[in-house]
């Protein structure tokens, strides 16, 4: 395979890296980079995994469950609103990302993806040698899709729309209506559309009862966002029910581990838990917004587990640094293909971290 026009994905730095790099002990460094719960998953998890690691009945040495059966069957009953449509899970939702190039795309088709966005989808469009049509959304309509110009976009060659809502790295969200019309308008011309809920249970709002309705609907979740599990890496997708046999053919084998099929369905049942990371997360970004807009940064609105606003001088590169010096991980999101200079992404951490993180914004000597 020719590396031509390859792109690698720059993953948030991780804790040992940082502690490797800087000399912190890893239990002061404060990870707020890559939009996990920093509460971690419910505590019900670490029980039934310990549980089961300890029943002699358990077995490591066999492979997983090649269906998920069993995680699938606790998405519908959480989940009613799925209706007739098909559920498949995957290791993490990038797995399936990855799949579904595989199955949609092929040699010079199109892929239409708004930026800034999650860089997954160009990467997996790459792969599939197939031409990603970037479409730019901009800081003074707040990342707002201009959706005339987006369905003009929308041609007989794109195979592919990809829509991030709540978007990463900006946390806006596209109403039903926009989605509505971008799925007709795919319709028409022969096109899919993948729209990834990655970060949807902190914005209150799931599209996965509308794939029963339309043949061309995709949508992506993951269990390593509110559900705390990044990292056994599982997410899920709702597919229209004529898609899942080719899907089928695809798939990976036995593509989840049993202690992620496990960890996922107790994390799914315990929603208690779920309301508690939303509670803390609400009350924590609006802490952080307030105290940012204090100290005079433009703050996004955001409907996600993250906030994201400009550095002093529009230097995110130098921003990140300096706070990474301090042991705080921040993501610098002007990276991001499409993305402004200066844009920082931050995940809202627990009550302790965000006081840390503004002390010391305030003590930076950039600010
Ligand atoms: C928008 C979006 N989609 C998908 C993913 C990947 O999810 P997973 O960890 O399930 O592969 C991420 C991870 O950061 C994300 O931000």
């Amino acid at each position: 395979m020719s590396d031509s026009g390859l792109k690698e994905y720059i993953p948030g730095k991780s804790i040992s890296e940082v502690a490797k790099q800087y000399g912190f002990a890893a239990e002061n460094i404060i990870k707020l980079g890559s939009n996990e719960n920093v509460l971690g998953p419910s505590p019900k998890v670490k029980e039934i995994l310990l549980k089961t690691l300890n029943n002699a009945g358990f077995n490591l040495g066999y492979y997983p469950d090649a269906m998920s059966e069993s995680l699938i069957a606790g998405i519908y009953e959480q989940f009613p609103e799925i209706g007739s449509a098909a559920v498949v899970a995957g290791n993490g939702m990038d797995h399936i990302l990855e799949c579904l190039g595989r199955l949609l795309l092929e040699p010079n088709d199109k892929t239409l993806i708004h930026v800034p966005t999650f860089d997954y989808y160009e990467i997996i469009t790459r792969w599939a040698k197939a031409e990603p049509v970037f479409f730019q959304t901009h800081l003074k309509d707040n990342f707002k899709l201009d959706l005339e110009n987006f369905l003009a976009q929308i041609t007989d060659k794109i195979k592919v729309v990809f829509l991030c809502c709540p978007n990463n790295p900006t946390g806006n969200i596209l109403s039903w209506l926009e989605i509505e019309q971008i799925l007709i308008k795919a319709e028409k011309v022969g096109a899919k559309v993948f729209l990834d809920e990655a970060y949807s249970e902190f914005a209150q709002k799931s599209y996965i009862d509308q794939v029963q309705n339309f043949s061309n609907l995709i949508v992506g979740k993951t269990f390593s966002k509110v559900y705390g599990l990044a990292s056994l890496r599982i997410g899920w997708a709702v597919l229209p029910k004529q898609l899942l046999e080719n899907y089928r053919k695809i798939q990976t084998p036995f593509n989840v581990n049993s202690l992620a099929l496990l960890a996922a369905k107790t994390a799914l049942e315990d929603q208690e838990y779920i309301q508690k990371s939303l509670e803390l997360n609400l009350k924590g970004k609006n802490f952080l917004k307030t105290e940012l807009e204090k100290l005079g940064f433009n703050v996004f609105e955001s409907q996600t587990n993250f906030i994201s606003f400009l550095a002093p001088s529009k230097d995110a590169k130098g921003f990140c640094l300096n706070l990474l010096t301090k042991g705080i991980i921040a993501r610098n999101a002007s990276l991001f293909r499409g993305s402004p200079d200066g844009l920082v992404r931050l995940t809202i951490g627990t009550e302790t971290q965000n006081h840390k993180v503004i002390e010391t914004i305030k003590n930076l000597s950039c600010k």
